[in-house]
C-alpha cells in the first residue's frame, strides 16, 4: 500500500507505440528473390501456421535448445535473482515466448514489465495477459523495432534494468548485427544494467543439423511455410512440393544454414514477378550462429558488457550469460 502510495505512476498499464515503419512485403521478398544468392527473410517463416509450427520444434526431441534453456532457468533463476537490488524493470526483447517469461517474473518478481515487439497485435494480446495474471505488476508494452536504439517508458526511470533475450535468437543475427544489438541493449538498460541472455553453443554437427531437421518433419514444414506464406499474401505461385528443406552446419563460420532447395529448374510468378530457379539453386531462409563461452564473452566485450555469471548444462550444449554493463 505505502509502496503504490508513493510510486502511483509505476504501476498499472500503458502502451507505447512508436510506430515502427512497415516493410512493404513485395518490395522485400522481391528483393530477395532477385538477389545472387536468393534469400528469403526469416520473418516471413512467420503467419499463424508458421507460429503453430514453431511452438511444435520447440517440443520436439530433436530441438534440445528450448527444454535445456527451461531447465537452466528452474535451477538458476534464484542465483539471478540474488544478483538484483530492489525495484527492478524486466525488459523482454521479441515477446514470444509466455512460458519463459512467467518464469522469470514469478522467480524475480520485478516491479515493472516492459515486452518489447515489432507486432502489434501480438504484443497487446501478451501484455495484457500478464496485466491480468500479474496484479501490481507495472506493464508497458513498447510496439519498436528492437533492432533499433529503444526509448523507455517513463514509468521505469529509477528501476534498475534487465533486459531478457532468450531462445539463443542472437545466434539469428550475424555476430556484426550482434554486436548492435548488444550496444543497442547497453544503451538501453544504461550503467550497471544487466542482460539474461540464452546463447547455443558450438557443438557435434550430427546433433546440430537434427536440431534443425527433425525426423517428423516439422522443421522442413516449418522452413517451406514460408513459401505457402508468400503465397497467399503476395499471390504467388510456389510449388511446395518442389522445394526441399536443407539445414547444414557450416563449421567454418559456427553457423546452422537454413535453405530451400529448388529440385527442379522452374519458374515462380510473385507479386506478378517472374523468378527462374535453376535445379539445385538454394534459396537462403535462416542462419542461426553458435557460440563458444569465451567466443560469446568476446562478442559480449566488443558491446560494453562483462560476463557477470554464466551457467550451462551438464551436457555443455547451451549457455545461459548474466551480462552486466562495464562502468
Ligand atoms: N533462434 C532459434 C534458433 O536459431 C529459432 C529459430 C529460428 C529456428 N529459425 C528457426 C528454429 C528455424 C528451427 C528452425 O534455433
Amino acid at each position: 500500500m505505502q509502496k503504490q502510495m508513493n510510486m502511483p505512476d509505476k504501476a498499472g498499464y500503458a502502451f507505447y507505440d512508436y510506430d515502427p515503419p512497415e516493410q512493404d512485403m513485395a518490395q522485400a521478398v522481391l528483393a530477395g528473390l532477385i538477389n545472387e544468392p536468393k534469400f528469403i527473410q526469416p520473418k516471413y517463416f512467420y503467419d499463424q501456421r508458421g507460429s503453430e509450427l514453431f511452438e511444435q520444434i520447440t517440443c520436439l526431441e530433436e530441438y534440445y535448445l528450448t527444454r535445456t534453456e527451461l531447465g537452466l532457468f528452474d535451477t538458476y533463476l534464484g542465483e539471478v535473482n540474488n544478483q538484483l537490488s530492489e525495484g527492478l524493470c524486466l525488459i523482454e526483447y521479441g515477446s514470444g515466448n509466455s512460458v519463459k517469461i512467467r518464469k522469470l517474473l514469478e522467480s524475480l518478481t520485478p516491479d515493472a514489465y516492459v515486452p518489447v515487439d515489432i507486432s502489434k497485435d501480438h504484443l497487446r494480446d501478451n501484455a495484457e495477459a500478464v496485466h491480468r495474471d500479474f496484479p501490481g505488476l507495472g506493464v508497458f508494452p513498447v510496439c519498436a523495432d528492437f533492432t533499433s536504439r529503444l526509448t523507455l517508458p517513463p514509468q521505469v526511470e529509477m528501476l534498475e534494468k534487465m533486459a531478457f533475450f532468450p531462445g539463443s535468437s542472437i545466434g539469428n543475427f550475424s555476430p556484426a548485427e550482434a554486436q548492435l544489438f548488444l550496444e543497442n541493449v547497453r544503451a538501453t538498460v544504461g550503467p550497471g544494467g544487466l542482460l539474461l541472455i540464452g546463447v547455443d553453443r558450438k557443438k557435434d554437427a550430427s546433433v546440430l543439423e537434427k536440431a534443425y531437421d527433425d525426423a517428423t518433419g516439422v522443421t522442413a514444414e516449418f522452413n517451406l511455410n514460408a513459401l505457402a506464406h508468400i503465397n497467399w499474401r503476395l499471390q504467388a505461385d510456389f510449388d511446395l512440393d518442389a522445394y526441399q528443406h536443407i539445414a547444414r552446419y557450416n563449421e567454418a563460420k559456427g553457423c546452422i544454414e537454413m535453405f530451400l532447395r529448388s529440385t527442379r529448374q522452374q519458374s515462380v510468378t510473385v507479386a506478378g514477378e517472374q523468378i527462374a530457379f535453376a535445379a539445385d539453386e538454394l534459396l537462403h531462409t535462416e542462419n542461426s550462429y553458435k557460440y563458444d563461452p569465451d567466443e560469446f564473452r568476446s562478442l559480449a566485450a566488443s558491446a560494453g558488457f562483462i560476463v557477470d555469471r554464466h551457467w550451462t548444462d551438464n551436457r555443455g550444449w547451451f549457455s545461459l550469460f548474466l551480462l552486466k554493463v562495464t562502468s
